[in-house]
């Protein structure tokens, strides 16, 4: 038996075990044992309660922007990093730590009533998110939006392309989710991210690997933009939250808009800004018919794991298998 300095014992021993080298960071409020060690300044319920996975471009913004909008729901504060996302489960971030991540929360004043949540739409799709999230936060409720896989890879497309990606620029839609394993880099990348979160069934029996059933809300993204009110009650119940209250008068339907946006104290309206709810051409109907062949199989998987759930499925996803 020999040892070594702790560094270089250290060393040794990811070297031995190169597959612990990432962490997992667990919840110190559910040891007892973190708990005793931990430093007395920390406040256990700094950490979300809810999170909104995404997947980007479903309408994720309008529902943390309309929940914001609760009293007692606050969310975490934005990082200029990535587009106000905090984005600490997948990626580069979940290295930065425990402390990194509880920063971005407010410390509660009064804990029975201040309920937290934070949206990373990227979270729904990354590999280990549902793994890392489960560690940290096993009774977080977790809340996703579906809408058409078809038109969330348009949407993608679209907004791309409004930001001036080469690929997006340079190819039509089509173009983009036909390319073949041979095609330019980013092309294959383009449509890979516009793809691949659309693989709703796969995406989602990797959650419920770790998460069961009655902790995770699917929203239909057309009952979301067509009466967000009463997505946002049943919301609501899903999540316990103490004090409810009545979305109807507090959103309005804006015909130039397209879109339902917040009623303010003045009773005006105040919309999401112009990169949502965007206005582009429909999707090509050679795009449309490839895409309707290639989410088949993934679509029927859905429709199976909805019925499993005994949930409803909505009427895209009819359609998308129709
Ligand atoms: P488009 O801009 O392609 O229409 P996300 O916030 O997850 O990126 O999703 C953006 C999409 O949210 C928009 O895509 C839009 O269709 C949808 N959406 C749903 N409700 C909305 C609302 N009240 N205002 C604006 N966009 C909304």
């Amino acid at each position: 038996l020999s040892t070594l300095p702790p560094i270089q014992l250290a060393e040794k021993y990811f070297q031995m075990f190169p597959e612990e080298s990432n962490p997992v960071w667990v919840n110190p409020c559910l040891d007892k044992r973190h708990l005793a060690i931990w430093s007395s300044k920390k406040a256990c319920n700094q950490l979300p309660k809810f999170l909104v996975i995404g997947p980007q471009k479903t309408g994720t913004t309008a529902l943390y922007t309309f929940l914001s909008m609760h009293p007692v729901i606050v969310s975490n504060h934005p990082s200029g990093e990535t587009f106000e996302e905090v984005q600490f489960f997948n990626g580069n971030n979940y290295f930065k730590g425990l402390d990194w991540y509880m920063n971005f929360f407010p410390i509660p004043t009064n804990s029975s009533s201040s309920y937290m949540f934070e949206k990373s739409a990227t979270y729904f799709d990354g590999e280990l998110v549902p793994v890392r999230a489960h560690a940290l936060l096993p009774h977080a409720k977790i809340v996703t939006i579906l809408i058409s896989p078809i038109k969330r890879a348009y949407s993608w497309y679209q907004h791309m392309k409004a930001h001036e990606d080469h690929a997006a620029v340079k190819y039509a839609f089509y173009e983009v989710v036909t390319a073949s394993d041979n095609a330019p880099k980013i092309l294959r990348d383009l449509k890979s991210r516009c793809l691949n979160p659309g693989l709703y069934a796969q995406h989602l029996e990797r959650w419920l690997a770790f998460y069961p059933p009655s902790q995770l809300m699917i929203i239909d993204g057309e009952e979301l933009k067509g009466d967000p009110a009463i997505v946002l009650n049943r919301l609501q119940q899903f999540l316990k939250i103490p004090s409810f209250i009545d979305f109807t008068n507090k959103l309005r339907y804006v015909p130039q808009k397209g879109f339902y946006c917040q009623v303010t104290q003045q009773n005006s309206t105040k919309c999401l800004g112009h990169t949502k709810g965007r206005h582009y051409p429909p999707v090509d109907p050679l795009a449309q018919k490839f895409l309707k062949a290639f989410y088949l199989s993934s679509n029927i998987a859905l429709s199976k794991l909805l019925t499993r759930l005994r949930l409803p499925i909505p009427q895209w996803l009819e359609d998308d298998l129709s």
